[in-house]
């Protein structure tokens, strides 16, 4: 059922922290969506109040009978409200994912762009991947046609204004659900993105990028794979204990770093031709850095991590991670790699 169902955007307005009292409402899709379901055409809201004592009622405005109409479609109807937890996130944080040269090499060597290609940076964050695109095209003296798509306006909104104004577009789009037409793309590149989303998600997401990569277009993922099953476990724990402490909600409900042989089977699944392993080095992980970048300095939050991570990781998966724990820092290592597919011809 779950990858019957259908992602809707919402209209959320964007001055909704800190108001006791706040209304969204369905987008258009999710207008149409629900029209099609009932066949008819009704406005729908759904209004949350929270009271000064953080107690809330939820209420849903349409036509009086339609919760005994979604009874009797036997439908179930679940709403999980997240915060966001990109919009509280720093440069800092964002910036503490350090590339080195030779893997943006890579990733350059990777996607092989050519004369007019039309390119879709998705979950571009704040653009990076498209800055070193645009840098590449300049130097080759070559035209390319980037689409940015993410899901958080508060990543959109730190794009750089000079890449910005050299892009045929910046969406905010669900990875789940793109908005785009099927075949629209020679190439997408997909550089951290995909542990974003949910591991029942990550299907949809592979099947979106197969509908609206062209036949014969190239897919390029650039992604953590944890290299066992116990290191998943524990990569995926500390970095959501980290995610809570830092109030970035979203990651921690819904990131899942799927291992390597998990990315076969998921390009398998949505179609893909066999993919080929580019590029592979070690992505290090440090408690320490999160200071500055998520946990707002706070030192105390670096404790709970730490006591957390020791009690997490066992003894007979430390080697295998470079676990170092200095007191004040554990650091790890956990693979970082780019995959190339294509779509069949
Ligand atoms: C770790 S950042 C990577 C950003 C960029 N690709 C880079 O490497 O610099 C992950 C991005 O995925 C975006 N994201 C998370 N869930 C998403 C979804 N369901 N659809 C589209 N983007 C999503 C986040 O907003 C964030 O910008």
């Amino acid at each position: 059922m779950r990858q019957g169902r259908k992602i809707v955007p919402l209209n959320l307005s964007n001055d909704l922290v800190g108001h006791p009292t706040f209304t969204f409402s369905l987008s258009n899709e999710a207008q149409v969506f629900v029209s099609e379901i009932l066949d008819d055409t009704f406005s729908l809201r759904l209004s949350i109040d929270l009271g000064p004592d953080g107690s809330h009622i939820a209420s849903l405005h349409g036509p009086p009978d339609l919760v005994e109409l979604f009874a009797s479609l036997k439908l179930q109807v679940r709403c999980e409200i997240v915060a966001d937890g990109y919009n509280v996130l720093t440069q800092d944080a964002i910036d503490a994912f350090v590339v080195s040269p030779e893997s943006k090499a890579k990733l350059l060597e990777a996607l092989d762009l050519r004369e007019g290609d039309k390119v879709l940076d998705l979950m571009s964050g704040n653009g990076a991947v498209s800055q070193l695109l645009l840098e590449y095209a300049d130097e080759k003296a070559m035209e390319i046609a980037l689409s940015l798509c993410d899901t958080h306006y508060s990543q959109l909104k730190r794009i750089d204004p000079n890449v910005r104004e050299r892009v045929v577009d910046v969406t905010v789009g669900d990875a789940r659900a793109l908005p785009y037409e099927r075949e629209s793309f020679d190439t997408v590149v997909l550089k951290m993105g995909l542990h974003e989303v949910p591991q029942l998600d990550q299907p949809l997401v592979m099947r979106e990028v197969f509908r609206v990569l062209r036949k014969g277009g190239r897919f390029i993922i650039w992604q953590l794979l944890p290299a066992s099953g116990v290191m998943q476990d524990v990569f995926t724990d500390i970095v959501r204990k980290s995610s809570m402490l830092a109030r970035c909600e979203s990651q921690a409900f819904n990131r899942y770093f799927p291992r390597q042989d998990q990315l076969a089977w998921l390009f398998k699944g949505a179609g893909f031709n066999e993919c080929e392993e580019i590029f592979r080095a070690e992505f290090a992980y440090s408690t320490q850095a999160r200071l500055s970048a998520e946990l707002g300095g706070d030192s105390s939050k670096l404790e709970i991590l730490n006591r957390f991570a020791r009690d997490r990781a066992p003894q007979e998966v430390r080697d295998s991670m470079f676990w170092r724990d200095t007191g004040e820092d554990i650091s790890l290592k956990v693979p970082a790699c780019i995959y190339r597919t294509y779509k069949p011809s």
